[in-house]
C-alpha cells in the first residue's frame, strides 16, 4: 500500500486516517500541535507517525484537513514542501447559517489553494460530501471528487477504491464548486429528515 500524509488533526483527519491505516496505508499525521498529533497517530494505530507541520509530507496523496477559512493560507505556508504532491481540498466553505457557500463559481477553495500552491501540484476536491462519522463506518460510499489533473485523478481513485469507496468522477476542478453546494446538499438532506448517518449515491 502506500503512504498518505494528512494535514490537521481534527475529525476528519481522524475519519479518514483510521479508515486508511485499516485497508492498510501508512498514515503520517502533520499538524500545527505535535502533541495532537502523536495523540491520532496513536489513535489511528497501524504504525501512524508523525511529521513537523511545514516538513515535506512523506506521501503523495496530502489531504487538507482544515476548515476552508484557514486551508489556503495552510498551504500557503507549507509552500515549497507540496511540490509534486496530490492535495486533497475536502473543505465545506459555508456560510454562517449553512444556507450557501461563501465561494463563487471559478473561485472554489480548491481553486483558491490551487492559485497558491506550486505549480507542479495537483489539487483534487473530495470527501466534503461526506460526514466524517460515516466515512469512520468504513461501509461501501460513493466518493465525488473534482481535479483537473488526470494524473491526480488516477491516484486518488485507487486510494479510495483501496478504501472500499467507489469513486466518482464529476469532472474539471470547476465542478469543485458544484461539490461545495453539494456538501450544503448533503447538510440540508441531513436536517430534514436523512439524518447525519447519510450519504450521497450515484445509482
Ligand atoms: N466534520 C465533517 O463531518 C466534515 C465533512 C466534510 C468535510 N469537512 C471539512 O473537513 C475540514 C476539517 O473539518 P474537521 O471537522 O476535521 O474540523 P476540526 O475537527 O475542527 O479540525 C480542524 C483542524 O484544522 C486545524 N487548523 C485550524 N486552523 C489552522 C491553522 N490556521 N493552521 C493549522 N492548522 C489549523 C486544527 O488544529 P487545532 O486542533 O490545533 O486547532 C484541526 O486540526 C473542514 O474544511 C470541513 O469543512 C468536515
Amino acid at each position: 500500500m502506500t503512504t498518505i500524509s494528512i494535514i490537521g488533526s481534527g475529525n476528519m483527519a481522524s475519519a479518514i486516517g483510521t479508515r486508511a491505516a485499516k485497508h492498510g496505508h501508512t498514515v503520517e499525521i502533520l499538524s500545527r500541535d505535535p502533541a495532537k498529533a502523536q495523540t491520532l497517530a496513536d489513535q489511528i494505530g497501524h504504525g501512524a507517525t508523525t511529521a513537523a507541520f511545514g516538513a515535506t509530507p512523506a506521501g503523495d496523496i496530502v489531504i487538507v484537513a482544515i476548515l476552508f477559512a484557514d486551508a489556503v493560507g495552510v498551504v500557503e505556508q507549507f509552500g515549497d514542501a507540496l511540490a509534486g504532491k496530490t492535495l486533497v481540498d475536502i473543505s465545506n466553505p459555508f456560510n454562517a447559517d449553512a444556507s450557501g457557500v461563501v465561494t463563487t463559481p471559478g473561485d472554489s477553495v480548491a481553486h483558491r489553494i490551487a492559485a497558491v500552491a506550486p505549480e507542479n501540484t495537483h489539487v483534487v476536491k473530495a470527501f466534503n460530501t461526506i460526514f466524517g462519522g460515516v466515512i469512520a463506518r468504513d461501509e461501501p460510499l460513493d466518493a465525488l471528487f473534482a481535479s483537473n489533473s488526470a494524473e491526480a485523478k488516477a491516484l486518488f481513485a485507487d486510494f479510495v477504491e483501496s478504501l472500499g469507496m467507489t469513486p466518482r468522477d464529476a469532472g474539471g476542478l470547476d465542478m469543485a464548486y458544484a461539490l461545495e453546494w453539494a456538501g450544503i446538499l448533503l447538510v440540508g438532506l441531513a436536517n430534514n429528515g436523512a439524518g447525519f448517518d447519510s450519504a450521497l449515491a450515484v445509482k
